[in-house]
């Protein structure tokens, strides 16, 4: 009996204070008696990407604390106790001159209730009464993208206005529009920029769907099963901000949609942005000569002396990709997870971060390049002529005229012909005669309809390039990034 009780021991060695491989304690080592392997430990540990959760991770435990000693779950004079010190704790991080985060944590949850158990003792200890991580960390992170996104929509929005301004001083401001590549007819730089306006604003709105569905509060759903404590699920979503607590409990510790969603709408914005680049690249090439960047914006080759580069222009085109590997890298992790928790999930965080981040940097970057860019105006009219972009024009001119669409189509590419065998330039340099040749439907009136200048000031339907439709876009995009 007494050599397999000292055996049983020795194999189950009790520790009255369960300790990290660091010395530090950790939630969950009641149930193991052997401390974690070092590498391990620092293996599965997440502070180093969760310690930016910290303020959300306080706001959720005052919260929650809160509700825990209003409902009689916990002694009141605890929980405030435990919420005035997670007050405490929220000014010492943030001067830093009193608390630092310690690294050695698994995690910023384990940290905090660490320091909230050092300073309060048994108060500490109660503060995860009806909480898992699993709700914890759903919780934190719906909080942080609470804070964070509106900000990002705010830079967002900040670069959608720079293009705004430029477009609207270059309503008139002729240029090639282009299909394949190829000069197709011509537009203006205005509607050229408000083109691009368009599809950031529906990024904002993306943003503003994304954020109105991850509003929900999963506190007290604990691991995955809620609990048998009387927690109060409304009065913690309230007091955080939320619409209303999430519905399922084991949906919301499994949930991710909204990160894959968040991740999602930096994705396409990245991408926007990156289309945006090309553009900005192709137009700062010799051969367009569309955009002079500005030289603060520009950097040179150690080598050729001669080169100035739209580096920021292709770094942001570039970075774009890192933000589809995010989406894409959200997506392996999920599609095979068994419900509910699964520590893979962890892996989340740090995806979106950085989508995020390279969002937030680029937005900034591509506002401060475009607004100190210069722009080539005589070029961008020059290109207008001598491709015969008023071709359309010219077809249109003649269906106006009774002639049905695909004769006409027909005659202005037989009148294109003619005049690249006469080594002319434009459907105007013909003579009338020889264009009644083509069609008696041609009058004098030709010569003024089919001008760069005409040929925009008629496109005047509603998504149009005229400068007046353009400025109403404007106006438009204006007020529906004002409208949150
Ligand atoms: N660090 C973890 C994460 O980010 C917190 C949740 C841990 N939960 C657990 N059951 N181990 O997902």
């Amino acid at each position: 009996m007494k050599k397999n009780t000292r055996s049983a021991a020795k194999k189950n060695p009790v520790q009255k204070e369960p300790v990290s491989s660091k010395g530090k304690s950790v939630l969950w080592a009641g149930r193991l008696s052997e401390k974690p392997e070092a590498q391990a430990f620092a293996f599965q540990s997440s502070i180093n990407i969760d310690k930016r959760l910290v303020f959300d991770d306080i706001a959720g435990s005052k919260a929650h604390a809160a509700m825990l000693g209003k409902q009689g779950i916990i002694p009141k004079d605890s929980a405030s106790k435990i919420v005035k010190e997670l007050d405490r704790i929220a000014v010492e991080i943030k001067s830093g001159a009193t608390l630092t985060i310690d690294t050695s944590s698994e995690d910023i949850h384990s940290f905090l209730e660490a320091i909230l158990t050092e300073r309060l003792g048994d108060a500490g200890k109660m503060v995860h009464a009806g909480r898992s991580r699993n709700d914890q960390v759903a919780v934190d992170f719906r909080l942080y993208l609470k804070r964070k996104v509106p900000r990002l929509q705010a830079e967002l929005s900040a670069a959608t206005i720079v293009l705004l301004d430029i477009a609207q001083l270059h309503v008139t401001s002729i240029m090639p529009g282009y299909t394949h590549l190829q000069r197709a007819q011509p537009v203006t730089l205005g509607f050229h920029l408000t083109a691009w306006c368009a599809a950031l604003e529906r990024d904002f709105s993306r943003f503003n769907s994304a954020l109105a569905r991850l509003d929900e509060c999963p506190l007290g759903s604990g691991a995955l099963a809620g609990s048998t404590l009387p927690l109060d699920r409304k009065a913690t979503a309230q007091n955080l901000g939320f619409s209303r607590p999430t519905l399922n409990a084991m949906d919301a510790v499994a949930d991710r949609d909204f990160v894959l969603e968040l991740s999602s709408v930096c994705a396409i914005t990245m991408t926007h942005l990156s289309r945006f680049c090309e553009d900005i690249v192709l137009w700062a090439s010799e051969e367009f000569k569309f955009i002079d960047l500005a030289e603060s914006w520009s950097t040179g080759s150690s080598i050729m002396p001669q080169k100035k580069n739209p580096d920021f222009a292709e770094l942001i085109r570039g970075k774009s990709a890192r933000t589809v590997g995010n989406l894409v890298t959200l997506f392996t992790l999920l599609k095979g997870l068994p419900y509910a928790y699964n520590k893979d999930l962890q892996e989340d965080k740090e995806s979106l971060f950085d989508s995020i981040d390279t969002l937030s940097v680029c937005l900034r970057m591509f506002a401060g390049m475009m607004k100190s860019a210069g722009f080539n105006l005589k070029r961008m009219k020059a290109s207008c002529s001598g491709g015969f972009l008023e071709a359309t024009d010219t077809a249109e001119y003649l269906v106006r005229k009774g002639m049905p669409f695909r004769a006409a189509h027909e005659t202005a590419a037989l009148i294109v012909r003619d005049c690249i065998e006469a080594g002319q330039k434009h459907i105007a340099d013909r003579t009338i005669g020889e264009l009644k040749n083509k069609s008696k439907l041609f009058e004098e009136d030709i010569y003024k309809a089919i001008t760069p200048a005409a040929c925009v000031k008629a496109r005047d339907l509603p998504g149009g390039p005229a400068p007046k439709e353009v400025r109403r876009q404007i106006k438009t995009l204006r007020k529906k990034l004002q409208a949150r």
